[in-house]
């Protein structure tokens, strides 16, 4: 699927001179590009790295960590901007930073998604810029480095640092902006924890160990660690992965983070998996990822194991489960959520 804000930024990609730095997130799941030598990556995709590397590129993976970048070393950073304005605004302030005096950011967006503001703060911490309208909603803008002295940073909400946000009777979470839902309890996954009791009772046997599949900082983990079982929490988002290991380590949790996208990589099987699956890569709502969740949730599951999915209500997970679960029923729902019960057996 091409993203329209990307393709306007290919071609400075492709007549990349100098040092470039190439900011890529989720929207560009699936961007084809020749790799250049002058060109780095950084992406906050574990998936997006693996696929970039197979083309070539050099990438690395991280929560957009730019501290490995000189102050006033690069010629240019490119960037399709990201779904969360803290993400942004981080992006923005650093590519002030790395860029060398007159060095450009050069970044392309929907209207929708905020491009116009991110232009005209961007362009007062960095002094100069210039817009251009692409499509009738795409704008591709250019920010021009001409001030030297310290200008005022855009509010990135502390980005990198690792807070407690949110907190019940039994934990306080650490989380950041860049995780998903990063400063609350999603309801979805508190009516997972308030029907828990509820779930493990159709349970054939107590589980023996737990994978969390897209954990974000890890709240249903911590939940179910309550079981006295080992937890496998995993996510392909780096900040997800920072908070979780945070939370693992804190309390301490019997347990592993791991970075992988729909458990790729994870060989062991497990007797419970909990899952509230995401539905939208970046802007757009992937239904195939829904697929792919269902499908890792197939193969890492024991065979006499359980999983259980949240959903919103109008999604009809028991219907794309029924391709990979013997069974797929709905356990309990309110006016908003469902949980869905997999099998593989009845
Ligand atoms: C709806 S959120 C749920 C987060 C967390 N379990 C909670 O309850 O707060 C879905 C999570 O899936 C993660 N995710 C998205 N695509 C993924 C992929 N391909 N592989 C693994 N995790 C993914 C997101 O980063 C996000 O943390």
């Amino acid at each position: 699927m091409s993203d329209t804000a990307f393709n306007q930024l290919v071609p400075f990609l492709q007549k990349a001179e100098g040092r470039y730095l190439w900011i890529a997130d989720e929207n560009l799941l699936s961007a084809q590009l020749s790799p250049s030598d002058n060109i780095q990556v950084i992406t906050n995709r574990i998936d997006l790295e693996a696929r970039l590397l197979n083309q070539g590129w050099k990438v690395f993976f991280s929560d957009y960590d730019f501290s490995i970048i000189e102050d006033n070393s690069l010629d240019s950073i490119i960037y399709r901007v990201s779904k969360e304005k803290p993400v942004v605004h981080h992006v923005i302030n650093e590519s002030y930073r790395c860029l060398k005096p007159g060095g450009q950011l050069i970044m392309a967006g929907d209207k929708g998604e905020g491009i116009k503001t991110y232009f005209s703060k961007g362009k007062k911490l960095f002094g100069d810029g210039q817009s251009v309208k692409a499509t009738k909603d795409i704008w591709q803008v250019t920010l021009h480095k001409l001030k030297s002295d310290k200008a005022e940073p855009l509010d990135d909400k502390d980005y990198p640092t690792l807070r407690v946000t949110v907190a019940d009777e039994q934990f306080d979470y650490y989380s950041k902006p860049g995780v998903f839902g990063w400063d609350k309890v999603d309801k979805g996954s508190a009516f997972l924890i308030e029907h828990l009791d509820q779930f493990l009772m159709t349970l054939p046997e107590p589980p023996k160990n737990a994978l969390d599949l897209g954990c974000g900082y890890g709240y249903l983990s911590l939940n179910i660690s309550q079981l006295d079982i080992p937890v496998t929490a995993s996510d392909n988002n780096a900040a997800a992965i920072l908070a979780c290991q945070r939370n693992f380590d804190r309390y301490p949790i019997n347990g592993k983070v791991i970075p992988a996208s729909c458990a790729e990589g994870i060989s062991e099987k497990f007797d419970l998996i909990i899952c509230n699956p995401p539905f939208h890569a970046g802007f757009s709502v992937d239904g195939d990822l829904t697929d792919r969740f269902l499908k890792a949730t197939h193969d890492r599951l024991n065979e006499r194991g359980v999983a259980c999915f949240v959903t919103n209500l109008h999604i009809p997970l028991e219907r794309k489960a029924l391709q990979y679960f013997h069974q797929a029923e709905c356990i309990a729902a309110n006016g908003n959520f469902k949980l869905v019960r997999l099998t593989h057996k009845a």
